[in-house]
C-alpha cells in the first residue's frame, strides 16, 4: 500500500436511502477536486444504491463489518465475499462500538481481517483505548494488545495492505478529540510497534487514521501531525458540508 492521504466518512447506524442520497449528490460534485482518498462506510443496505448512484471516480465504498466466517449458515451476517461481489473495497473491522456492543474480540477480528485480506477487501483495523486506561497511562500497552492479537500473525505481504485507525474510545461521539500531541504520540507509537514487528519500509508506508470528534475546527491541527494520515470522521460525515471541509483540510 502506498501512504496517503485519506478520510474516510463512517455513518454507522444512520441515513436512510432518500437522506443519503441527497448526502451523494452534493458531496459527489465536489469529489472531483479532493487532493485526498475519500472513503464513505454507509449500512449494507445502501450500499449498492450508493455506488450506482455515485458517477465520479475519487470516492470509493466500505462497508462497517463483515462476518469472520466464509459463508453459510449465519443469519444476518455479511460475508467478505459478498461484499466484494457487489464491487466494495474496504472494510471497517473492529470498531470499539462493535467490540463493545456486539462483543467481538481480538481473535474474531483476526479472523475478519483474514477473509477480507483473502477476498481482496482492504481493512481498516480499528485499535484505541477507553477512558480507564487512558487515565491509568497504559494506552500504549493496550493498544500493543490490540495491535498484537489481531494483526502481528498476518505475514509482511498481508499486513502491507491494512490500514489502521487509532479511535481512542473516549473521543468517539464525546465532543473530546485527541490533541494533536497525543494524536501523533500514538500514531507514532502505532507506526513504532509495526516497524519492529514487520519493517521499517512496512511501516513508513501505512496509512494510519485518526478517528473520535474530528470536525471541520480540528482536523486540519490533527491532520498535519507528522503521522497522522488522514481521518475517521463519525458525526461530522452526516453533514455533507462539514465533511466537505474536513475533506478540503486533508491535503
Ligand atoms: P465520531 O466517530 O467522529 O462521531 O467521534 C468516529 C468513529 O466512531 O469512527
Amino acid at each position: 500500500m502506498k501512504r496517503k492521504k485519506i478520510v474516510a466518512g463512517n455513518w454507522k447506524m444512520n441515513m436512510d436511502l432518500e437522506t443519503a442520497a441527497a448526502w451523494l449528490s452534493k458531496v459527489g460534485e465536489e469529489m472531483e477536486q479532493a487532493n485526498c482518498d475519500v472513503i464513505l462506510f454507509p449500512s449494507f443496505v445502501l450500499l449498492p444504491d450508493m455506488m450506482d448512484l455515485y458517477e465520479g471516480e475519487k470516492l470509493t465504498f466500505g462497508a462497517q463489518n463483515c462476518s469472520q466466517h466464509e459463508g453459510g449458515a449465519y443469519t444476518g451476517e455479511v460475508s467478505a465475499s459478498q461484499l466484494v461481489s457487489i464491487g466494495v473495497d474496504y472494510v471497517l473491522i473492529g470498531h470499539s462500538e462493535r467490540r463493545e456492543h456486539c462483543g467481538e474480540t481480538n481473535d474474531m477480528l483476526q479472523q475478519k481481517i483474514k477473509l477480507a485480506l483473502q477476498e481482496g477487501l482492504t481493512p481498516v483495523f480499528c485499535c484505541g483505548e477507553p477512558l480507564s486506561v487512558r487515565n491509568s497511562g497504559s494506552q500504549k500497552e493496550y493498544v500493543h494488545k490490540q495491535l498484537e492479537e489481531s494483526l502481528f500473525g498476518f505475514t509482511a505481504a498481508q499486513i502491507s495492505e491494512v490500514i489502521i485507525a487509532y479511535e481512542p474510545i473516549w473521543a468517539i461521539g464525546t465532543g473530546l478529540n485527541a490533541s494533536p500531541e497525543q494524536a501523533q504520540e500514538m500514531h507514532l507509537f502505532i507506526r513504532s510497534s509495526i516497524a519492529a514487528k514487520y519493517t521499517d519500509k512496512i511501516a513508513a508506508e501505512m496509512p494510519l487514521l485518526y478517528g473520535g470528534s474530528c470536525k471541520p475546527d480540528n482536523a486540519s491541527a490533527i491532520f498535519s501531525c507528522r503521522d497522522v494520515d488522514g481521518g475517521l470522521i463519525g458525526g461530522a460525515s452526516l453533514k455533507a458540508d462539514d465533511f466537505l471541509k474536513i475533506v478540503a483540510q486533508a491535503n
